[in-house]
């Protein structure tokens, strides 16, 4: 029964992601194993990324966009960092914007090694992370600050060797999708809202979150089978009862 009700989500799988296309871009991925974040390096906490873990699993923030050009068919770039991950388990991270803020987005997941060792990952990251650490106000730096301080703390207090989590950067690329008649509005592309939300795969399998959606979708189909039973039921009764008639009328009309 349970094989069955799986392979039945699984078969409802692509009508879901048809269905949510419109404004929900995604990217499905293995969390890796821990990668050892040596403490006298650079602190990641230094980067000033906003972080999904599987406890604070949404963000919702404004990302830069543009047009696609040569130099970059994909759009303006954004990234985040995704911490606390369970090795070996199935996760995606969606992207989710408005039908009103026409965009369309790419998301690539890196290991910290590869970001780190690609010069060309490792430079945009640099160029992302200095510009976003620039537009930081004051007071988000003192947070991080603290944050990074407490981190720290407590880092000390469980285990004072490197800490080993597993991490992985995200880049979403952000390419904006529409033409207007608003001169403004084409020169200088709008950052478009969006929430970020990773969510783990039950048993590797099926998306956490889209349960409630799937379970409806189930029962519809289990209602549909019994209301088509009953309708052929109705049916094939009414062509019975004219048939039975007919045969009455003959029966009478021969007497
Ligand atoms: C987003 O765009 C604004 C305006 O062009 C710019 O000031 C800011 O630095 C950009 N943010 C990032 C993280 O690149």
């Amino acid at each position: 029964m349970q094989t069955k009700l799986l392979s039945t989500l699984g078969l409802l799988l692509p009508f879901l992601s048809g269905v949510v296309q419109a404004n929900v871009e995604k990217t499905i991925f293995l969390a890796p194993a821990p990668a050892t974040i040596p403490s006298e390096q650079p602190a990641l906490d230094d980067l000033g990324l906003e972080r999904l873990s599987p406890e604070s699993p949404v963000v919702r923030t404004w990302l830069n966009a543009s047009f696609p050009t040569t130099a970059a068919p994909e759009g303006t770039e954004s990234w985040f960092f995704l911490e606390n991950l369970n090795p070996g388990q199935r996760y995606e991270v969606r992207v989710c914007w408005l039908a009103t803020q026409p965009t369309s987005f790419t998301l690539t997941t890196y290991p910290l090694s590869k970001a780190i060792e690609d010069t060309s990952l490792f430079s945009s990251l640099s160029v992302y992370t200095a510009a976003r650490l620039a537009t930081l106000d004051t007071e988000l730096q003192a947070n991080s600050v603290s944050r990074h301080a407490s981190l720290g703390k407590s880092k000390d207090r469980l285990d004072p060797a490197p800490a080993s989590d597993s991490v992985l950067f995200l880049r979403v690329h952000a390419a904006a999708d529409y033409f207007s008649t608003d001169q403004a509005l084409m020169r200088n592309v709008p950052p478009v809202a969006v929430d970020l939300i990773l969510d783990p795969f039950l048993f590797n399998v099926f998306p956490r979150s889209l349960l409630p959606t799937a379970g409806y979708i189930v029962v519809v189909a289990i209602l549909a089978v019994f209301l088509g039973r009953w309708i052929v039921g109705e049916v094939g009764r009414v062509i019975d009862d004219a048939r039975r008639q007919r045969s009455l009328e003959e029966l009478m009309k021969k007497k």
